[in-house]
């Protein structure tokens, strides 16, 4: 299998990481959740005490504690500095505060410097909001995964009950519908789907057969 580069972008819980790690473990590439490190800098934001907004408050706090992946069965183990912090970021509380961090013009620049020095040399599934735009935009295959609202929120509502996280459903619908908004209508690279990007619907689709329809269009690029 040749080095390639895989960008998949969508709005929140269409599946992106789900199918991204399926993925790279079945091409041997790397695996990149640049939605972990929005998440991990917020946690971290909440942790240290740094405001949402400070900009260049937050980029400090990056440097300070740098993040970091380790593979594990799962999918990966994320680190600020030196503190697990894999459970913590997927909580409320920086669920619904992660996209007022990545709206941040510095921040963004920062993350997409890290980002493209993981994907340097190829090889990558990258899943996030801006990896066909701004991440890898010479990335040979590009995917935008979309899914109904309805959906999306069963499939976290599930998650979270197997997590043990106890979510209202409707609660979690508007919060999800919040957080697309939010991300869709910033100023900086907000989620738009690239001019290049093959457009996935995957409502009522299995896992497999969302996974079986990129091969296809992997293999169109060997
Ligand atoms: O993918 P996930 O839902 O975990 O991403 C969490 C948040 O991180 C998104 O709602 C978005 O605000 C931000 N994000 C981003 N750009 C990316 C990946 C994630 O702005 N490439």
């Amino acid at each position: 299998m040749k080095k390639i580069s895989i960008a998949i972008d969508g709005p929140a819980s269409s599946g992106k990481s789900t199918v991204a790690k399926i993925l790279a473990k079945k091409y041997g590439f790397i695996y990149c959740d640049t939605g972990a490190m929005y998440r991990a800098l917020t946690y971290a934001a909440l942790r240290f005490d740094v405001d949402f907004e400070d900009d260049a408050g937050l980029v400090a706090l990056l440097a300070e504690q740098p993040i970091s992946f380790k593979a594990a069965e799962t999918g990966q183990r994320v680190f600020i500095g030196d503190l697990e912090v894999t459970t913590e970021i997927r909580q409320p509380d920086v669920t619904n505060a992660v996209s007022i961090v990545a709206k941040q013009p510095l921040v963004r620049q920062e993350m997409v410097r890290l980002q493209q020095k993981i994907g340097e040399a190829g090889g990558v599934v990258m899943d996030g909001r801006d990896i066909g735009t701004q991440v890898l935009p010479n990335a040979e295959v590009k995917i935008f995964l979309v899914a109904s609202v309805t959906e999306r929120a069963e499939r976290r509502y599930k998650e979270n009950q197997e997590k043990g996280i106890t979510t209202d459903f409707e609660t979690l619908k508007k919060e999800i519908e919040r957080r697309d908004y939010l991300d869709s209508t910033r100023e900086v690279s907000p989620l738009v789907q690239a001019k290049d990007a093959v457009l996935l619907d995957t409502t009522g689709m299995t896992i497999e057969s969302v996974v079986a329809a990129i091969e296809n269009i992997v293999n169109t690029k060997e």
